[in-house]
């Protein structure tokens, strides 16, 4: 079994990926960290060099790879769910968990970052459309986490004390 966390940009996904393998003693898989250790590019850089469908299909390289292997918790980049395959290979054999956010959250986390090519520009605008453009392909979770006012130790607790659950029905 993998625990999957999906959502948008900048609700936490690689932050409390890390922390909870460690916890759980299980290897940790980010698919944005794959693409750029394959690309040997910087996700920026990816997009600038290539454009957004070359990025996508790296994301559907690293979706696959993410999955050779059992036991591991992979963090996903916030686009993941706009692939169908990628989330059909995501679901099999996993614990999808959707990390969410508040707008004015998201925007307070990522507003310092250079690091997220879509959200280049206006920042608030690009969360507000892309969010709403969003919502319906991230309700493929088995479980929703609102990370606005939880601390990443909070969260944490709630996945495991979820996928213990999940695991003894
Ligand atoms: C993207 C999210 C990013 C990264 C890329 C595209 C998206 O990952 O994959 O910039 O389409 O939402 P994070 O969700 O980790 O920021």
């Amino acid at each position: 079994m993998n625990i999957v966390l999906i959502g948008f940009m900048g609700t936490g996904k690689s932050t409390i990926g890390r922390k909870l393998a460690a916890k759980l003693g299980m290897e940790f898989y980010d698919t944005d960290q794959d693409i750029e250790e394959v690309t040997g590019m910087t996700i920026p850089q990816l997009f600038k060099k290539h454009g957004e469908i070359r990025f996508r299909s790296e994301e559907a390289a690293a979706v696959k790879r993410a999955m050779r292997k059992d036991g591991r918790v992979i963090a996903t980049g916030g686009g993941v769910v706009l692939n169908p395959d990628n989330v059909a290979l995501l679901k099999q054999n996993s614990f999808m968990v959707c990390l969410t956010a508040d707008k004015d959250t998201i925007y307070e986390r990522v507003r310092r970052k250079k690091n997220r090519p879509l959200l280049h520009g206006d920042m608030q605008k690009n969360i507000e459309r892309l969010l709403k453009e969003r919502e319906p392909y991230y309700q493929v979770a088995d479980i929703y986490i609102d990370t606005s006012a939880c601390s990443v130790e909070e969260v944490e607790q709630q996945i495991i004390e979820a996928f213990k659950a999940g695991q003894e029905r």
